[in-house]
């Protein structure tokens, strides 16, 4: 199987589609793994901005509890050999692009550069009211969580509004870009369009449960794309090849030897 994987992957043409278990070995936890984030964190109450606002007004101790396990997960995070891995592979001139739907920002710290974030990014505030963006580092962001969890242990009525950061242009609020339950995702036409033109479509570390970004593999493989699956468990995507274990030991093995 690996070495079948390997021949596909030395052929070039390869798109990636990454999930939360591309970044399990970098601490961050996946979602519906047992003790993953939503299995402790209700999804509808944590999982959607319109959640999160209830929740911050109603119980801002819960809220407090999810932003500090983000903080203390994203201020050590760093990019594993599974990032490191796909980032080579695209200097290698093998994959053409990764689509992900993690808002880690971790793949281009290792280094890829075409990333399609379809569910957004913890490195880009948007104005809530007001037109702007802002990029912002890991180191920001870990600030921003940091003022928010203060504001909701502290303030008298807490709100989302009081606690999320402000513009530098016009001081109004602004909110990390990231796709919550119900809202649309980033860029979807064009994920789906790198999607057709792959060979292959590397899937790593993704339960596949969560649509529309679970419907890539059937478009890949619609247009001719072989679908290499890459993962611990039984994710429900439909893949020709299917590499069982940690992203981190297996991305590596894909990688052509140079010489
Ligand atoms: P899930 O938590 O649903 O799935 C994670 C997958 O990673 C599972 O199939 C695990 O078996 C696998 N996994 C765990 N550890 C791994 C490792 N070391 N190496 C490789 N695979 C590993 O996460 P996603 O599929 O990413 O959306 O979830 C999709 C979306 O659901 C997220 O983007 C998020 C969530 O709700 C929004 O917030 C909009």
């Amino acid at each position: 199987m690996k070495e079948r994987a390997r021949e596909l992957v030395a052929g070039g043409g390869v798109v990636a589609l990454t999930g939360a278990g591309v970044s399990a070995e970098a601490g961050i936890p996946t979602f519906r793994d047992p003790g993953g984030l939503w299995d402790r964190f209700e999804p509808s109450r944590f999982g959607s901005w319109k959640g999160l606002g209830r929740e911050a007004m109603e119980r801002p101790d819960a809220v407090a509890s999810f932003l500090g396990e983000l903080r203390r997960v994203l201020a050590r995070a760093r990019p594993t050999d599974a990032h490191r891995a796909l980032a080579r592979l695209e200097d290698m001139g093998l994959v053409d692009g990764v689509i992900t739907q993690n808002v880690d920002g971790l793949h281009q710290e290792a280094g890829s550069r075409r990333v399609l974030e379809i569910h957004g990014s913890f490195t880009q505030l948007v104005g809530v009211v007001c037109p702007h963006r802002e990029e912002i580092d890991r180191r920001r962001f870990v600030e921003v969580l940091d003022r928010a969890i203060a504001g909701l242990r502290s303030a008298f009525v807490p709100s989302m509004a009081s606690i999320l950061p402000r513009c530098s242009a016009d001081g109004a609020p602004m909110r990390p870009d990231f796709v919550g339950f119900g809202e649309a995702l980033h860029g979807f036409e064009e994920a789906e369009a790198l999607a057709r033109t792959a060979r292959v479509l590397l899937v790593v570390g993704t339960s596949g449960d969560v649509m529309p970004a679970a419907s890539l593999p059937d478009t890949a493989r619609a247009a001719g794309a072989s679908v290499v699956e890459v993962g611990p468990g039984d994710a429900t995507i439909h893949a020709d090849v299917r590499l069982r274990g940690r992203a981190g030991e297996i991305l590596p093995l894909l990688v052509p030897e140079e010489g």
